[in-house]
């Protein structure tokens, strides 16, 4: 049996494969990609929350925004430990995300304008990636696998903030409930195109469903998240901004609009409203940061 035909046996018997198994390059090379462009989504993704770290409305809000923001750098160290595994280094994929050569969530590309964005990014952003990250834990990558439960034990906590403060807001004062509406209006076109693009349109789906990376496909991720949020918006009385949103009955989930996927690639490629900042505030934070990893670097020689 050839190294391939054993690799396949393993996948189409869902048995985890380990960072030393054999793997097809191919799929090494898409694992470091899609493992470090969701590491660098972790990462830059605390920077619209971190906006609001000063400006939260009260202790017990900025406590809770800060124990959100540090899971996020948490699940990047996993993610980044975890595509570590395949052969590549930290600093190397770091180096791809500063020159712009790596990807990251094109939700974090937008800023957040008001706290009500806050709840919408913990509710929207949070809850999309918890219904990826479920699915994701079945694949069959063992070290990302892994990872992924890790990091959906702590998920819900975070959407849950969010949609917290959603419903304090929609039921607060009108002036409370407008900035409400207005974060779920910008929000959720951008977050239900974090599931990718539609499956014909996907570009890696095919090897990733082949080799057992996702073992869902995009749209039906993205639907399931938008079957779920819908109800969760009627509930504190907010309206989900897409006129075409309506109940199909037959097929027993919500029939959407279309999405913008111009936008989408623009955004994705570099021409998002805060693409420029999100780069330069994580090259100056690591710049910033160097004296510590050379710290820790001389610390862990000295005493191993
Ligand atoms: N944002 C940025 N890039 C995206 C994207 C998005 N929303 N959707 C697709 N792309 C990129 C892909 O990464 C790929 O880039 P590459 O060629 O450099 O690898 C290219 O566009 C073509 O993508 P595909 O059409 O093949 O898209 P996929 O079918 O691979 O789906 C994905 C994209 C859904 C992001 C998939 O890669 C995936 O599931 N990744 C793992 C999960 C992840 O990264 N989630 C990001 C959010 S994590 C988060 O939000 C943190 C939370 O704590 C808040």
């Amino acid at each position: 049996m050839s190294d391939l035909d054993k690799f396949l046996e393993k996948i189409k018997n869902n048995v985890k494969i380990e960072p030393k198994d054999w793997m097809p390059d191919g799929y090494r090379k898409h694992l470091q990609r899609q493992m470090s462009q969701h590491a660098h989504s972790e990462i830059i993704g605390m920077q619209p929350e971190g906006n609001w770290i000063t400006r939260a409305p009260s202790l017990r809000a900025k406590v809770i925004l800060l124990a959100k923001i540090q899971d996020e750098a948490g699940h990047g160290q996993y993610l980044y430990s975890a595509a570590e595994t395949l052969g590549k280094s930290r600093d190397e994929y770091i180096h791809e995300l500063q020159t712009r050569k790596a990807k990251y969530s094109s939700i974090f590309n937008y800023p957040t304008l008001t706290w009500a964005d806050m709840g919408a990014v913990g509710w929207l952003v949070d809850g999309a990636a918890i219904v990826n990250q479920v699915s994701l834990q079945k694949t069959s990558y063992g070290p990302y696998s892994r990872a992924m439960v890790r990091i959906c034990k702590e998920e819900s906590f975070h959407q849950r903030q969010g949609y917290e403060i959603m419903s304090q807001m929609a039921f607060g004062t009108a002036e409370q409930k407008e900035m409400a509406q207005d974060a779920l209006n910008r929000f959720w076109w951008p977050s239900i195109m974090m599931f990718g693009p539609h499956d014909a349109d996907s570009a890696r789906s095919g090897d990733a469903m082949k080799w057992g990376i996702k073992v869902e496909s995009n749209d039906e991720l993205r639907q399931r998240f938008i079957d779920k949020t819908v109800q969760q918006a009627e509930i504190i009385g907010l309206t989900i901004p897409d006129p075409d949103l309506k109940w199909n009955e037959e097929k027993g989930s919500y029939d959407f609009g279309k999405m913008d996927w111009d936008e989408f690639w623009q955004v994705v490629k570099g021409n998002g409203p805060c693409n420029d900042q999100r780069i330069n505030h994580h090259i100056k934070a690591h710049e910033e940061g160097t004296w510590v990893r050379e710290a820790a670097i001389a610390y862990a020689k000295k005493n191993n």
